[in-house]
């Protein structure tokens, strides 16, 4: 059995490590990649086959995945770039012709309208049309995301957005990647799995739950779409970043980074981690 995970040098990838792992998956039988390997440097004293995984390599990827059984291909991180490193990816995993290709995409894929989902949306096209048995885990935000807006939102008694009312279905890294685990080693190929928390929270429910916990006052100063994008840039986002990450906030409030689904939950087995305890443990 081999079982390659891509990009596990990042914060995800160590956690899907942490948790095939836990499932009991024999530490030889995992390959784990990225391009700064020496972060690996612990999971190779236990076992685990580490190799450099660089998806502008397309040699590192065929190197990878010759003889795999089973690859989590964990996205790249830089919007723009990512379509061609992407298929670098796909393209290796059919000249390998692995056993299954599981891909961490963004949720709601092809029916958001959100500018950042784009590179996602054509990760997918291109996976369907490589023929491979093929595995969408479509993820929701990451609630890590909102835990590191603490600090500044104490500071300024505020949290900024122009997401209104809309339900963010966000989810902890560990739960994703115990889900991710779960798919990888049970899929058959076809699977389409909309991954997000239980429960959900919109903007002013983060602020009400920061207040209680810590006692100090929050609230959440919804903007227009625009006047968030300049805020942004004001506080030195770059375009076109300033733009997308607006754009982001605009999809959250017509609703498009919710899902019902409850996919995650039944993949992990159990709740997903609320808001509140998530905020507790980072607090
Ligand atoms: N759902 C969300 O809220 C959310 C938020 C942020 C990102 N994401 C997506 O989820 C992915 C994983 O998140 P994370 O928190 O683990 O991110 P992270 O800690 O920043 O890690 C990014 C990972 O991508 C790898 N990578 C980037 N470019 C690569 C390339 N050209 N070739 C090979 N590996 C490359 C990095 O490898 P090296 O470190 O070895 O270079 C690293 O392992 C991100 O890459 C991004 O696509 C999702």
């Amino acid at each position: 059995m081999s079982i390659v995970v891509t990009a596990a040098t990042g914060h995800l990838g160590r956690l899907v490590l942490e948790a095939l792992l836990a499932k009991g998956v024999t530490p030889s039988d995992i390959v784990a990649g990225g391009r700064s390997i020496e972060k690996l440097q612990d999971f190779a004293d236990s076992g685990v086959r580490v190799q450099v995984i660089d998806y502008d390599q397309p040699e590192t990827l065929a190197a990878a995945f010759a003889g795999a059984d089973r690859v989590l291909f964990i996205s790249a991180s830089e919007p723009g770039r990512r379509i061609p490193q992407h298929k670098n990816v796909i393209d290796a995993a059919k000249a390998a012709n692995v056993g299954l290709l599981a891909y961490t995409g963004i949720l709601n894929a092809d029916t958001t309208t959100m500018k950042l989902a784009s590179d996602h949306l054509a990760t997918e096209a291109a996976l369907k049309a490589s023929g491979l048995p093929v595995v969408l885990l479509r993820h929701g935000w990451y609630l890590e995301n909102y835990i590191a807006q603490i600090p500044g939102a104490l500071e300024r008694g505020a949290l900024a957005g122009a997401s209104g009312g809309g339900r963010i279905s966000a989810a902890t890294r560990a739960d994703f990647a115990a889900a991710d685990v779960a798919a990888l080693l049970g899929a058959k190929g076809g699977e389409v799995y909309e991954m997000g928390g239980d429960e959900g929270f919109t903007m002013s429910e983060l602020a009400a739950e920061i207040s209680r916990q810590t006692g100090q006052q929050v609230v959440f100063n919804d903007l227009p779409t625009e006047e968030y994008r300049e805020l942004l840039a004001n506080v030195g986002v770059p375009a076109p970043m300033d733009e997308v990450l607006a754009d982001v906030d605009r999809a959250i409030r017509d609703g498009e980074l919710y899902t019902g689904s409850g996919d995650l939950s039944r993949l992990i087995n159990r709740p997903t981690t609320t808001l509140a305890d998530a905020l507790r443990a980072a607090l």
